[in-house]
């Protein structure tokens, strides 16, 4: 058997999205940009894309530009929103994806910007009563915080963060793209000024994504070139790319309560089987609380063992592709800066599982069974 559990990552193209982007592939090549029949009909595609998405999003067509995925969305928000508004003092957090986290950490090298870490509670939530002393002392700030952690799944309470945002004036970027597709994100109910999103999370196509803009916070582009995207980011538009990204949403939002369900019950099952079966095993951040986070991550703190930084690879040779903090591979607690930031010193292995609406409850029962087999070996 082989088992695919780590959707985080990345996740399976649907079908369904590989026949929307079909003709797009093969027959309809035209340049967007160009006026004639074979590029208007491409550039009709792309703006039904985006009216989609807008829609799903409740939002309007202009404030959704597409990009070549989460970390340029990431990258264009922050260097973008730090120029556009003259900021100085960015808040953020020590666990978030290196497409925030080590963008920022440049800008604050190069001295153009001033970082500050808002408190993270013991399982990693951002302390919102430290966020609003921070905004107090800087508001104004672009304040940086992911909506769901893609390494331990904790979820952020995009509402009341917006809210506090608001009240200091503050821009408010938030990471999406581990829950754009998995949660409905209502633009007209929550104060957030950008968010960002990766078809590829979703069952679309890898290399694209977008960057929701709201109408009055938008920013300079830091893609220059040609006046696509609406002046926004230069660069003839990944067509297909675009179509695929639109039709994996549309579906994911179609099927969302189904999926939801699905994968919460193959997350349980998971949680259930390794607690019976490994001895001190828990779980990492809120991930072993399925109302808490995110249901498609699962991190896994696997007693200490000196044969773990093998695990993977075993796991890897059973069948199993899990992954060790993030999409990296080593399997050693030391590469994973989430964990390193949540439990400094500790040598307990992590590993994450994460799922998607492909997975069976049967692959399920054979990864875990693989795991606990393996950890008796060791
Ligand atoms: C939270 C988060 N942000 C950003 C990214 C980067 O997205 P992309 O791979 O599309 O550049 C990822 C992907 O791993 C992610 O999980």
């Amino acid at each position: 058997m082989n088992v695919y559990l780590d959707n985080a990552a990345t996740t399976p193209l649907d079908p369904e999205v590989f026949e929307a982007m079909r003709p797009f592939i093969l027959d309809d090549f035209g340049n967007p940009s160009s006026t004639h029949a074979h590029g208007r009909k491409v550039r009709a595609a792309i703006e039904s894309s985006r009216k989609k998405i807008a829609d799903l999003l409740n939002c309007t067509p202009g404030e959704v530009i597409f990009t070549s995925g989460g970390t340029e969305a990431d990258n264009a928000i922050l260097a973008g929103a730090v120029r556009s508004y003259q900021i100085r003092h960015v808040i953020s957090s020590k666990i978030e994806h290196h497409a925030v986290e080590h963008t920022l950490a440049l800008m604050a090298d190069r001295g153009s910007i001033e970082l500050h870490y808002v408190r993270l509670d013991e399982k990693g939530n951002p302390d919102q009563d430290d966020l609003e002393h921070l905004l107090k002392l800087y508001p104004g700030a672009l304040v940086s915080l992911m909506h769901a952690n893609n390494e331990i799944g904790n979820l952020l309470d995009l509402q009341r963060t917006g809210e506090i945002c608001a009240q200091y004036n503050a821009y408010f970027h938030s990471d999406t793209v581990q829950t754009m597709g998995h949660y409905r994100h209502d633009m007209r109910k929550l104060q957030v000024s950008a968010m960002t999103a990766a078809a590829h999370k979703f069952h679309g196509p890898k290399g694209v994504g977008f960057m929701y803009l709201k109408k009055d916070r938008k920013i300079s582009p830091m893609v220059s070139g040609g006046s696509q995207e609406r002046n926004m980011r230069g660069g003839t538009e990944n067509t297909y790319g675009i179509v695929g990204l639109a039709a994996a949403l549309e579906i994911a939002y179609r099927d969302m309560d189904d999926h939801e369900r699905h994968i919460k019950a193959l997350k349980k099952q998971m949680i259930n089987a390794l607690i019976e079966k490994i001895p001190g095993v828990s779980f990492n951040g809120e991930s072993g609380n399925i109302e808490k986070s995110l249901y498609t991550v699962l991190s896994v703190s696997l007693p200490e063992s000196e044969e773990n930084e093998l695990l993977l690879f075993n796991l890897d040779i059973s069948g199993i592709s899990a992954s060790g903090g993030s999409a990296c591979s080593s399997g050693a607690a030391a590469g994973s800066h989430v964990i390193n930031a949540l439990y400094p010193g500790s040598r307990r292995a992590p590993l994450r599982f994460s799922f998607s609406k492909f997975n069976t409850s049967e692959e399920i029962n054979f990864a875990a069974d693989k795991l606990a087999g393996l950890l008796i070996k060791s």
